[in-house]
């Protein structure tokens, strides 16, 4: 696929050349637009280099050849990373005064933009109505990321992660080409349930039990199940990240509604997959007070009785394994993934702990990896242990939680009957 990358001149211009890769590396030329200003934050040879083409910001070179028409009429799909306050204040107004814009103003593929900017110029009027503008001409607009800005700001402004707005842009070109999100791919028609993030259960209105868990490993796995093409119902606990783009978002944020969720969108549904990446409280308070627990006058401490949380797991797999028993052809068989988030102990290690849970919970595929306060939660990188009942065990990582995803899909997909 032809891909236009356009830069302007933001800090994150820096982002992009991550961003460029992400598309060189998946096979897909790669043309790179950078505005005047962008050069001033990243140079020519940086894209040359990691593009393997020229670059050229003004209409006024390689004119024989009319570029400034050429590049956008060629293009199946143009993303602009960082997309300025003034990139898309120009795109609006239809300006065509350097090449990325004559580009933009002469595609007829899907344009994606990724906004990176401060927060109040994000906020401002002008800015919010050059975003509703260009996403009713279709343009489509990712939303920034929160977080620290450049300087001592944080807020929304941030460009979001090169993954994320690579995914989010394939699944443009996925929409176009075949009308509906799901893209066509092996995992097409198949329909999956994933669970993630930590599950937080109520103490009263304002307080809760949580844990750590991100939801960054469900997610991902949604990504890659997606980009399978598969239908993805995403259930979302409390989680850290956005979800990806093309995928269903179910919230389900404690143990309780968790265990709703999945019975309705999995075993209700007849789906094909559940994955349960979610980290289900095991206890919680045996009592919800209506109101705010008060501190009471001379009382030093506060002991709250906990009262075990059902296993959604375990539930799954019972009622899957009592209406299609093993063995029976009559119908294919849902496939389920558990999670363990194990330490090693004196007990055994990280992975006598998992062979124990893979048969303990009956699930067609465990993931196991291994937790610390530094290891996993959070963290970007994983190390995890695939392990099936057939005795097969399989390492993956360290490395980061989309291919460590793109993994656990791969152990998957030889299970579906
Ligand atoms: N799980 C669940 N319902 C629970 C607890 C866990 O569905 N109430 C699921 C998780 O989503 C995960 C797997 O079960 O897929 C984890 O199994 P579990 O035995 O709970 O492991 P740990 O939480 O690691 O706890 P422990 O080792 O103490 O049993």
């Amino acid at each position: 696929m032809r891909v236009v990358l356009g830069v302007s001149g933001g800090i994150a211009a820096y982002k992009a050349a991550s961003l460029c890769r992400l598309f060189t590396e998946a096979g897909h030329e790669v043309r790179v637009l950078p505005t005047q200003a962008a050069l001033r934050f990243v140079g020519a040879p940086t894209w040359e280099a990691l593009s393997g083409h020229p670059v050229a910001h003004d209409v006024f070179s390689d004119v024989p050849s009319v570029q400034h028409v050429r590049v956008g009429q060629e293009a199946d799909l143009v993303v602009v990373a960082p997309a300025t306050a003034d990139l898309m204040a120009r795109v609006a107004a239809g300006m065509a005064d350097d090449l990325l814009t004559t580009t933009l103003l002469t595609a007829t593929c899907p344009v994606v933009l990724a906004p990176a900017m401060h927060t109040e110029m994000w906020l401002n009027p002008a800015t919010r109505a050059n975003v509703a503008t260009l996403r009713e001409r279709g343009v489509h607009v990712i939303e920034p990321a929160s977080g620290r800005l450049t300087g001592t700001d944080t807020g929304p402004g941030r460009l979001p992660d090169p993954e994320v707005i690579h995914a989010e842009a394939l699944a443009r070109v996925g929409e176009r080409a075949h009308g509906e999100p799901t893209a066509a791919g092996p995992w097409a028609g198949r329909r999956v349930v994933i669970s993630s993030g930590g599950t937080r259960e109520p103490l009263d209105p304002v307080r809760f039990l949580g844990n750590r868990s991100s939801g960054r490993m469900g997610t991902a796995v949604a990504r890659a199940a997606r980009d399978l093409g598969a239908e993805v119902t995403l259930l979302q606990a409390a989680v850290e990240v956005p979800a990806p783009e093309g995928v269903r978002v179910v919230e389900a944020v404690s143990a309780a509604e968790l265990e709703a969720a999945v019975a309705r969108e999995f075993s209700d549904a007849g789906a094909d997959l559940l994955v349960m990446a979610a980290a289900v409280a095991d206890y919680r308070p045996a009592q919800v007070s209506d109101s705010k627990i008060k501190k009471s006058g001379d009382s030093e401490g506060l002991v709250l009785e906990l009262e075990r949380t059902p296993d959604i797991l375990a539930g799954a797999v019972a009622r899957r394994d009592a209406e299609h028993p093993a063995g029976d052809e009559r119908a294919p068989r849902p496939v389920i993934v558990g999670f363990a988030a194990e330490t090693g102990d004196d007990a055994g290690s990280v992975l006598d702990h998992a062979q124990a849970k893979l048969e303990r919970k009956g699930v067609d595929l465990l993931v196991a990896n291994e937790v610390g306060v530094e290891k996993t939660f959070g963290q970007d990188d994983t190390t995890v242990h695939l392990l099936t009942p057939d005795g097969g065990a399989t390492t993956v990582g360290p490395t980061n939680k989309d291919e460590a995803a793109r993994a656990v899909c791969a152990a998957v997909t030889p299970l579906f009957g």
